[in-house]
């Protein structure tokens, strides 16, 4: 594993390159069901931290609550050890909200201390003066070591800043081969600056692992309402998955793992894999320590300008009827003989 190097803060300095993402825990939308929730869930935490993972993302709105709780018992005494992230939804952004809200996931992780307190999302309506001054005061008190910002331009980052009158260490912000407009302005900001870039979906949600095609797509609800995963994009995505596997046998490596790898190349930017099985955890603990040459990241960054999905008011039609057709399909599987084939 390898940690962000070591700055004046000490407890930066031990974060992981690679976490933990832990949206899939005890989340319906993901519908990985009851024993990876009550199971697999616990050991790929276990074997995240045995591989020296660090960085552990979580948020209130995961499961309403229970992606926290899983994470927390799945720690136990190690969550101390651990570097744990985690979000409040900003619905009522008002100080004392703010503050009730991390007592509340502070008792749901079962710490004394949140290592880094995320605002999920920018409220389009109220600015972030009243919620920072809810952070300064977790602050100051303890139970926040860190603030951060989630899914922020990169003018209202240093607003929030502002408001806090200290650092917003990190902004949480979806990165990787197919999304790069963090490359614009958060990447020189965070890498020139001590702050963070904290990539989220850097698997672009399983595509990259190139193990989904037009006739193999995902069948849970946040893939099926991603036009990422309609088969044209699937097809059109072809290229880059090509390119993926190319760099990926020069290294012994998975199209994964050197996703992963690309995500991680700049500095001032960590990854937050999720995780299916314990098999993935590993693999993407692994891509850490994968080091691409310059021609390879090229060729990985070519690759990924090739591609061109259908997005916006382009691609409803298809997803509606993308998801008819797998609903149909689904269905016809679990009727038939041999039941459903097991994509997921
Ligand atoms: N701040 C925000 O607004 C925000 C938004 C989204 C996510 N997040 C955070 O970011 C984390 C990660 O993002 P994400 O879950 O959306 O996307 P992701 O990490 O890009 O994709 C995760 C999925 O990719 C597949 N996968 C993972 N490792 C693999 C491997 N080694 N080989 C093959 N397939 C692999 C698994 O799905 P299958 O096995 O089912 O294919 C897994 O569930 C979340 O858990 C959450 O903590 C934050």
């Amino acid at each position: 594993m390898r940690y962000l190097s070591a700055g004046p803060d000490p407890a930066v300095a031990r974060i992981s390159r690679i976490g933990l993402g832990t949206w899939q825990f005890g989340s319906r939308e993901w519908g990985y069901g009851a024993s990876y929730a009550g199971q697999e869930a616990h050991a790929i935490v276990r074997r995240a931290l045995e591989l020296g993972v660090t960085l552990f993302d979580t948020a209130e709105i995961y499961g309403f609550g229970r992606s926290e709780r899983i994470l927390g018992e799945a720690l136990g005494e190690d969550r101390e050890s651990a570097f744990l992230a985690t979000k409040i939804f900003p619905v009522l952004p008002v100080a004392p909200v703010v503050e009730q809200r991390a007592v509340a996931s502070a008792n749901r992780l079962g710490v004394r201390r949140l290592d880094l307190y995320q605002v999920h999302q920018p409220n389009p309506l109220v600015r972030d003066g009243t919620i920072m001054r809810g952070m300064r005061a977790l602050q100051r008190v303890g139970l926040v070591g860190e603030v951060g910002v989630s899914n922020y331009s990169l003018d209202r980052w240093r607003a929030a800043e502002t408001a806090l009158g200290g650092q917003v260490l990190s902004n949480q912000v979806q990165y990787s081969l197919v999304a790069r407009s963090p490359e614009q302005d958060l990447l020189p900001f965070a890498a020139s600056t001590g702050h963070l870039v904290i990539a989220y979906s850097p698997l672009a949600q399983g595509l990259l692992s190139g193990r989904y095609h037009r006739d193999h797509r995902p069948v849970n609800r946040v893939r099926t309402a991603s036009a990422l995963f309609l088969p044209e994009n699937l097809e059109r995505a072809g290229d880059l998955i090509a390119t993926l596997r190319e760099v990926a046998d020069a290294h012994s490596a998975t199209p994964a793992q050197v996703a992963l790898a690309w995500t991680i190349h700049r500095p001032a930017v960590v990854a937050i894999p999720g995780a299916s099985s314990l098999e993935q955890l590993e693999s993407n603990a692994a891509a850490a320590d994968i080091d691409l040459t310059d021609d390879e990241y090229q060729a990985l960054s070519a690759a990924s300008a090739r591609f061109r999905p259908v997005t916006g008011p382009a691609a409803l039609p298809r997803l509606v009827r993308a998801r008819f057709t797998l609903a149909y399909w689904a269905c016809n599987q679990s009727l038939g003989p041999k039941g459903r084939s097991g994509v997921r």
